[in-house]
């Protein structure tokens, strides 16, 4: 996590590029580009794993989602990791659950950026189930995200980009999204009179 423009979306894109994924989403087998707009930093990032290779891996970023459907409908890949149906005829946030449901499994290497993006209260919770459960079976995910609730995920290592630029363990509590989330539910009228003056 961080606050816009700290470079979240640059890290994750870099990892997710030193993995062999596409830059732009998708999974080892979509190197589609509509746009290249990738900083050349996954170039010079070199990954640690631990033994045993990941099954599968995907890169999901809210803001591409669009083409890597469409690079499934073009390609005409089989739907039913996508859940049966093109994302196109999904909804943003159905298409993201189908993903997690269907297409994600164990053992797999997941990237999201701002899964939330996409989804509801009760489909973040639904999302955090799904996510809590791949990691169970062996499934590891590397998640940018303003989402008090996606944060929550037990066991979650939670980073902050600071100001500074690096990067620093954070607990759930201290966490910007969950303060700034709170202080606003706490009293949003005196947050809305602060703010709108
Ligand atoms: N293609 C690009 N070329 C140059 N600078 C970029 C590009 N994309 C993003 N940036 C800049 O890099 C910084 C980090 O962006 P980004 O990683 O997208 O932030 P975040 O995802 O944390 O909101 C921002 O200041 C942004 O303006
Ligand atoms: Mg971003």
């Amino acid at each position: 996590m961080g606050e816009n423009g700290s470079g979240k979306s640059t890290l994750v894109e870099a990892i997710a590029v030193a993995a062999g994924l596409n830059a732009e989403g998708g999974s080892r087998h979509f190197q589609f580009a509509t746009r290249p707009t990738e900083s050349s930093l996954g170039g010079s990032l070199r990954l640690g794993r631990a033994p045993g290779k990941e099954r599968t891996s995907f890169f999901l970023r809210a803001e591409s989602y669009y083409n890597v459907a469409t690079e499934i409908e073009d390609r005409g890949l089989d739907l039913a990791p996508y859940g049966g149906v093109s994302p196109h005829e999904r909804s943003h946030g159905q298409s993201f659950l189908d993903l997690l449901t269907h297409r994600f499994g164990p053992r797999g290497l997941y990237l999201l950026d701002e899964p939330e993006a996409a989804l509801s209260t009760n489909g973040q919770l639904a999302a955090l189930a799904r996510i809590q459960e791949l990691t169970v079976q062996g499934s590891q995910f590397l998640i940018a995200t303003h989402s008090p609730i996606l944060l929550a995920l037990p066991g979650a290592r939670i980073l902050e980009i600071g100001d500074d630029g690096g990067l620093h363990t954070v607990a759930y509590d201290d966490a910007l999204p969950v303060r700034a989330t709170r202080d606003f539910l706490a009293d949003p009228d005196r947050i809305l009179r602060h703010l709108l003056g």
